[in-house]
């Protein structure tokens, strides 16, 4: 069992991000904590005497949150953690400062991942990040210097001012810092962003894409989902891999949301709404068995996690055969995996009746 907890705040709202996130709600803090709990409480009844594979802070900002309210949270959680939960935060290098890393690793959190996205100023200003790539550089070796062993970087390409220089100067700071996980995102377009209103903001250049996939690999990350590389097997994110593998996930926090037992809820995504009442979800939706079928082809060939061939009819599994032949994916104990997680697309139209 897995738990996303949304923190829906953030110091500025950067120009590609469709996140729930807000940059004018910071006076109800105090009291969306209250209401996290509340729900964290309730959610926690369904999985009476059960140990969390994982646990995921993200948002928003998370590290715009004092330490201090996330304390009550770690108390609720207490008896749902073992020595093997990953507990992630995100953090935004502007506000995760060495004081506050300190304070979350002492709570338990045992993985970080900044949201850096570039360590150019100029492609950050592009962005509409606050932050610099100075301080991003000092908010990861803060983490590590207060003992974080586990340290993620996210960043975008596939922007119109990408350039192969600016890439390579990208890749050669990743190379010297003391993160074992990269998180590597196309930019995509988002409605009620500020770049869905602007022409020639991305640019998709698979060219580009592979470069840095190789780079990335070359200098010791490797590939294990089509935006995630890890230093080894230890340095995976047992969250993303829970979520690829279809387990079950509890969703905590104004638009967050859960999977428990085929059914999608979705708590309400209005902070004062969630607040009034944390316990009422706004929709549930029932998966049906082809939705599920859909989202693990999807999921498994997107990533090292695969496809089990009993979900697949015989004409499909035909066909995966032949796929087999022309080297695109490979068998092993019964499950299928892909070579290239870029042409996921392709493999499942290819499969599905
Ligand atoms: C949910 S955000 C929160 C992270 C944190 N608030 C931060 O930005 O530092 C997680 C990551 O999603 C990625 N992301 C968000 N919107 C994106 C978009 N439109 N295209 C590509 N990546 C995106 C960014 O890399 C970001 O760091
Ligand atoms: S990318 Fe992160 S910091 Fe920027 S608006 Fe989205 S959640 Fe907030």
């Amino acid at each position: 069992m897995l738990l996303y907890i949304h923190i829906p705040f953030c110091d500025s709202k950067c120009f590609y991000c469709a996140f729930n996130s807000y940059v004018d709600l910071f006076h109800l803090k105090k009291e969306y904590m209250t209401s996290l709990k509340i729900q964290l409480k309730y959610e926690l009844k369904k999985i009476p005497n059960q140990k969390l594979k994982s646990i995921f802070f993200g948002g928003g900002t998370p590290s715009c949150i004092d330490a201090i309210y996330y304390e009550d949270i770690f108390i609720e959680l207490k008896e749902f953690i073992s020595k093997d939960t990953e507990i992630t935060t995100e953090a935004n290098p502007n506000s995760a400062s060495k004081q506050w890393l300190n304070d979350m690793k002492n709570l338990g959190v045992n993985r970080v991942s900044f949201g850096v996205q570039s360590f150019d100023d100029k492609k950050l200003k592009f962005l509409g990040r606050n932050h610099n790539h100075t301080q991003a550089i000092d908010a990861i070796n803060n983490a590590k210097e207060v003992g974080f062993e586990h340290i993620n970087c996210d960043i975008i390409y596939d922007t119109a001012i990408d350039t192969k220089e600016l890439i390579q100067n990208d890749l050669n700071i990743i190379k010297t810092l003391p993160i074992d996980h990269i998180s590597a995102y196309s930019l995509t377009i988002e409605e009620g962003t500020k770049f869905f209103d602007r022409a020639n903001v991305q640019i998709e250049n698979e060219e580009m894409t592979r470069y840095i996939f190789n780079s990335l690999s070359t200098d010791g990350f490797s590939q294990y989902e089509i935006s995630n590389f890890s230093k080894n097997e230890k340095a995976r994110s047992q969250h993303n891999f829970g979520y690829w593998e279809k387990e079950d996930y509890l969703g905590v926090g104004a638009g967050a949301v859960g999977c428990f037992e085929d059914t999608r809820y979705y708590p309400k995504k209005d902070v004062q709404e969630y607040i009034a009442n944390p316990i009422e979800y706004e929709k549930e939706e029932k998966l049906s068995k082809e939705d599920t079928k859909f989202e693990k082809l999807f999921l498994g060939l997107r990533s090292a996690v695969g496809v089990s061939l009993d979900i697949l009819s015989k004409s499909e599994i035909q066909k995966v055969e032949l796929l087999e032949k022309e080297k695109k994916v490979y068998i092993k104990n019964n499950r299928f995996y892909n070579y290239d997680f870029l042409i996921t697309d392709e493999i499942v139209l290819f499969i599905e009746d």
